[in-house]
């Protein structure tokens, strides 16, 4: 096996140590709805018994407009980049950087190492499917992605599709998206080409990542193959709640004003910046990628703020930061800090 790269196994939570304020970790900043945590509460009730996904599958199912076997609930997306890269002996594996490096990991460990197609901050970090190799194989695609924030048009993401290929798109921030536009989750014959696998997280937007829920949309011969592939129960009592608590209409509605709200407040990080001659990459998601110049991210942790540094992306270099959108009287004090 290749020796892992620390670097692609650096993730923002060990960035938001104690005492400083976080933005670097993209949970979401507000309680959680009441109706949530009764459920996982609730769900403890349940847990003498080994967990039975099932009804957590149909719930996805119905939110999606999808049949109940093309859904497979996963231990958080993490677990289906494991699945995904143990699922096929793949030739020519390809991650679409900058981006959430666990895939790349979860393919090296498979003994699969993927290439890279490295998308560029001239071009505002757009995806251009001509530049993905034609046999790869497996290609793997965030929207938005992390750490740009750049939300892809669903038509280039269609465009990945050829026979024999499988497009993972990471959709773990889009429900931060009103709308959750470009979102390619619903299956609609005429427009999703087979071959695309979704993977969805609950983790950020209902703020639980320590619950491991998220879930894959695919085909039915692929979501087998995946499940297949999983460790016996290995999406939990409480997990499985969290996926039926949050399938809801009322869930929908309260997405949606975290949306909106993540909206506004993204404006008020975005302009702030701006007015200090900060580039940022405009962003769909509940981030944003900011060139704040090399040695800032050390100076922000010496004065008691956690940004993610984005030096560990392919692709980016130590001049980036990832910062969060909180509440906007947090920003502004971050706002006066970098001033
Ligand atoms: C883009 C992206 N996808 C997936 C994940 C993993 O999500 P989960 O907590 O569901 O494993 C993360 C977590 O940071 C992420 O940033």
């Amino acid at each position: 096996m290749e020796p892992l790269h620390d670097a692609l196994r650096h993730h923002g939570d060990v960035e938001a140590t104690a005492g400083l304020v976080d933005l670097a970790v993209n949970v979401y900043d507000e309680a959680r709805p009441a109706w949530l945590d009764e459920s996982l509460r609730g769900s403890l009730d349940d847990v003498g018994r080994y967990p039975d996904a099932t009804g957590a599958q149909q719930a996805l199912a119905i939110r999606h407009g999808r049949d109940p076997d093309e859904v497979l609930p996963t231990a958080g997306a993490a677990e289906a980049f494991g699945l995904l890269a143990r699922l096929r002996p793949w030739r020519h594996p390809v991650v679409v950087h900058p981006q959430f490096t666990e895939p790349d990991v979860a393919l090296t460990q498979a003994g699969h190492p993927p290439d890279h197609v490295l998308l560029r901050a001239e071009d505002g970090f757009a995806l251009d499917p001509r530049h993905v190799p034609d046999d790869a194989d497996l290609v793997v695609v965030g929207n938005p992605t992390n750490p740009t924030g750049v939300l892809h048009p669903a038509a280039a993401i269609r465009a990945l599709a050829r026979p024999g290929r499988l497009v993972v798109v990471d959709e773990a921030f889009i429900d931060f998206v009103p709308g959750e536009q470009e979102s390619l989750a619903a299956r609609d014959s005429e427009k999703a080409p087979p071959g695309l696998v979704i993977v969805r997280s609950l983790t950020k937007l209902w703020s639980i990542p320590g619950v491991r829920a998220g879930y894959v949309l695919a085909a039915p011969d692929v979501a087998r193959d995946l499940r297949a592939g999983q460790a016996p129960w290995s999406v939990s009592t409480t997990a499985s709640a969290a996926m039926q608590a949050t399938a809801t209409g009322q869930a929908r509605e309260e997405q949606e004003r975290r949306a909106a709200r993540t909206t506004t407040a993204r404006q008020v990080l975005v302009d702030g910046l701006t007015a200090r001659g900060i580039e940022t990459v405009p962003s769909r998601a509940p981030f944003v990628l900011a060139r704040v110049g090399d040695g800032v991210h050390a100076r922000l942790r010496a004065t008691g703020w956690a940004v993610r540094r984005a030096d560990t992306f392919p692709g980016l270099g130590p001049d980036w930061v990832r910062i969060s959108v909180r509440a906007p009287a947090v920003t502004q004090r971050l706002l006066d800090a970098l001033g």
